[in-house]
């Protein structure tokens, strides 16, 4: 029976338990040369299996590869968001508390989640144009569909209904120190089992006004629901800006560098969006509101004036340490480490935002087996 693992113990002792399994199973099979053997799921997604008859690099293969599945994951993220909040969503109240952060909101999510759907979809073609075994994730498909209003009730590769948000960007971006010369940032609020999207029409009715400020129980639950999505956004946006910076310096082939150089600039266009309209929460007139479920509460981040590391409208990189620090500060994407953004680290980000609380031993093999093989592809010239 499938267990769900974000119960059952430390995500990180988790992760290297199932990373150990994947290496040893790997090593094994290596070793019988795959032949004829019934395969474990996460042999079905080994690298060095699917690049066999490609015309790519087995490291190019394990890069695209990876982030196939990554846009599949954020496609589906993106897609419960859209259903509910996007320009053609279902549920009017969550809209309206979207709206509250920037009038454009559906909008925007409506098209970052199209963004997704063709990244995911260009990767898995491109490596079947090249004679690569594209990645296909819909037997993962098992957890939950939010009851609320607006959501299609599927199953879904990820859970966005108790979130931890990691917002060390908000200050890493502020900062001019750098992750990858060791520097490590906290976040401005603490995010903890925190729904981001509507849960059902009890807890939040769809029909609803939302006023700023809100002035019912419900009204802030919903608003504080809205704000969470909103710094959700950001956070996954960052991790993919990061992580084909990062993959990005791994490539051999032209083409496929040229692929992933020019879809993570568009994940840094969405990350800038967001982090803007995040910000709208934590200042006024929104500020101030606080979930009557859970105790979160949006403070405001001007007050007291002057403290750079939370100022709202700071949106844009600032110069930070880059290469050695012997050099000027430098506006740039990061972290662009391996160990701090390559696949695996995403992968284990993603656990710890609970992204994936619900879901299968067989799917967290899988998913390990694509990082830990992009992270192991070497730049070949
Ligand atoms: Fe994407
Ligand atoms: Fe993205």
């Amino acid at each position: 029976m499938a267990r769900d693992v974000s119960t059952a113990g430390s995500s990180d002792q988790l992760l290297d338990t199932y990373w150990r399994n994947v290496v040893r199973r790997r090593a094994f099979l290596k070793g019988v040369g795959m032949a004829g053997a019934a395969l474990p799921a996460a042999a079905l997604f080994a690298t060095n299996v699917q690049a066999a008859d490609s015309m790519l690099s087995k490291g190019d293969v394990a890069i695209l590869r990876f982030l196939a599945a990554a846009e599949i994951i954020e496609s589906d993220l993106w897609q419960q968001y859209n259903e509910l909040g996007g320009a053609d969503g279902g549920n009017a109240a969550y809209i309206a508390a979207l709206q509250n952060l920037d009038g454009d909101m559906p909008q925007y999510i409506t098209d970052n989640t199209d963004d997704e759907l063709s990244h995911a979809a260009f990767l898995n073609a491109y490596l079947r144009w090249k004679g690569a075994q594209p990645v296909n994730l819909d037997e993962f498909r098992i957890l939950p569909s939010s009851k609320a209003a607006g959501a299609r009730q599927i199953g879904r590769l990820t859970n966005l209904q108790g979130l931890d948000v990691d917002l060390s960007w908000y200050t890493r971006y502020r900062s001019s120190e750098n992750p990858d010369l060791g520097d490590s940032f906290a976040g401005p609020l603490t995010i903890t089992n925190q729904p981001a999207i509507p849960l059902d029409d009890t807890d939040t009715p769809p029909s609803m006004s939302q006023p700023v400020p809100p002035t019912t129980s419900q009204q802030n639950r919903l608003q504080a629901i809205a704000n969470t999505a909103g710094f959700h956004f950001g956070y996954i946006e960052q991790g993919g800006s990061s992580l084909y910076t990062t993959l990005a310096l791994q490539a051999s082939s032209l083409q496929v560098l040229r692929i992933v150089v020019s879809i993570g600039g568009v994940e840094a266009d969405h990350f800038s969006l967001w982090h803007d309209k995040a910000a709208n929460a934590v200042s006024q007139p929104l500020a101030g509101v606080t979930d009557p479920e859970t105790g979160l509460t949006f403070p405001d981040f001007n007050s007291p004036p002057g403290r750079e590391l939370f100022q709202t409208n700071k949106i844009l990189p600032e110069p930070c340490d880059f290469i050695s620090e012997d050099l000027p500060d430098c506006s740039v994407i990061r972290p662009s480490s391996t160990r701090n953004s390559g696949a695996v680290a995403t992968i284990k980000s993603f656990v710890a935002d609970q992204l994936f609380r619900g879901q299968s031993r067989e799917f967290f093999e899988a998913i390990m087996a694509l990082a830990a093989a992009a992270d192991a592809a070497r730049r070949e010239l």
